[in-house]
């Protein structure tokens, strides 16, 4: 099956620092979307009980279930989705680590490697997209870095090929490890049929994540320099994988409070780094969200901050589309193009500390900071040239020698 086959679904997927508001902000989302008539889901890998603290519904469980008209919610268990689909490969993984002597139940323990229950539950995404019954997907990611890589897993395997150079061959590989000399079991028929399906699977769902028609990823950060500079990152890696980034969501500001001077600097300090945060995210739409009176939760809560984002806009759209940060390899260098919020040619100030990159630019109303991530290849090459070409900067980055 291609994509082309069931296009108008959205998948929009929130990711951030923890604790920013992916989970509110997702059921909020989905809250408007339904609203506006699409058939919704909203889904959640994280820890059980996440979607029901904040929908304050204590049963939602691992099937769908319809909470408003056009709105279902579920809370994927990776677990379950991984036993119930993948036992054969994981029972024959877990053979080749008890074949070694290692007791049994360590060897699942070690058979479920770090980034499993991730894939797993994006698998869990393919099959809800298979099925065809929903217009619209919002993904609650778990906090994590590492959660964009596993968005990107599936090209990866896809990329190793059919042959049995695949998951069970690397698992096999790893076993090695461990003691080189021993033979390893032969994976059986059924292991080898599952590791195909699971391959076709892995392809299919790498072609949903990267098409901009259907799949959008979110950033939702907080007005503080940590969790702007990870949600930066994430942009920048989003962008390195070839997954759409269409808006950015600031939460939590508080709002402007003049009687009381602690308050009234921390709505201050939270101002510079909206700005900062604006900045960063160039050219990317940003919404900016107020910190309510009490803990955001509950369906009325939640309606009414879906109310705060969208408005009257329909939260299906695709609010960006495009290339803010470009990469192309060269021979023993690497030309990074990343769009900038200025264009003044002799105003900026750059300068690279470890794995990211600081521009400086003077303005009238002081500095604003523009801090750019750099991809892992840049380790070990050195900053060569960098130059302003209307709103994108060029840097050239070329290997030590
Ligand atoms: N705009 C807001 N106003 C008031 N409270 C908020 C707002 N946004 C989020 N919260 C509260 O902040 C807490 C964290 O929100 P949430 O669980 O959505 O974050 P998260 O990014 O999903 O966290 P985690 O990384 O742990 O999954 C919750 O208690 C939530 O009610
Ligand atoms: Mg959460």
């Amino acid at each position: 099956m291609t994509i082309t086959t069931y296009i108008k679904l959205r998948l929009i997927i929130y990711t951030g620092k923890g604790g920013t508001g992916k989970t509110v902000t997702s059921c909020s989302t989905a809250i408007k979307l339904a609203e506006h008539k699409r058939k919704t889901l909203v889904i959640s890998s994280d820890p059980a009980h996440t979607l029901g603290d904040a929908f304050m519904m204590p049963n939602i469980g691992y099937e769908p279930q319809e909470i408003l008209p056009n709105l279902q919610v579920l809370q994927i268990d990776p677990v379950t989705e991984m036993s119930k689909q993948y036992d054969t490969i994981l029972s024959y993984m877990a053979s080749i680590f008890s074949a070694k002597g290692i007791d049994e139940t360590l060897a699942y323990e070690i058979a479920m490697l770090p980034g499993m229950t991730q894939l797993f539950s994006l698998l869990k995404i393919e099959e809800l997209v298979r099925i065809k019954t929903f217009d619209a997907i919002v993904i609650d990611m778990p906090a994590s870095g590492e959660a964009l890589r596993y968005l990107y897993f599936p090209k990866l395997v896809g990329s190793i090929g059919r042959k049995l150079t695949g998951l069970v061959g690397m698992f096999s590989g790893v076993a090695r490890m461990f003691q080189p000399l021993s033979k390893i079991p032969a994976p059986s028929k059924g292991v080898l049929e599952s590791e195909y399906e699971l391959l076709d699977r892995l392809e299919y769902l790498s072609e949903i994540i990267r098409n901009s028609d259907m799949t959008s990823i979110r950033l939702v950060t907080n007005p503080d320099t940590f969790s702007i500079e990870n949600a930066k990152r994430a942009f920048m890696s989003a962008s390195l994988y070839g997954i759409n980034v269409d808006l950015a969501i600031i939460n939590k500001i508080m709002p402007h409070e003049t009687s009381n001077q602690y308050y009234a600097n921390w709505a201050e300090f939270q101002k510079t780094k909206v700005e900062e945060a604006r900045a960063n995210f160039y050219p990317l739409p940003v919404k900016e969200i107020l910190l309510h009176r009490t803990e955001l939760r509950g369906l009325e809560m939640l309606t009414a901050n879906g109310e705060l984002i969208f408005g009257n806009e329909d939260p299906a759209k695709i609010y960006y589309r495009g290339k803010p940060f470009n990469f192309a390899n060269e021979e023993n260098s690497l030309r990074m193009t990343v769009k900038v919020p200025f264009t003044e040619k002799d105003d900026f100030d750059l300068e690279r500390y470890g794995d990211q990159l600081t521009i400086k630019v003077k303005n009238p109303v002081g500095y604003v900071v523009n801090i750019v991530p750099l991809p892992s290849a840049t380790i070990g090459m050195k900053l060569a040239k960098a130059k302003l070409n209307g709103d994108e900067l060029n840097v050239l980055f070329e290997k030590n020698v």
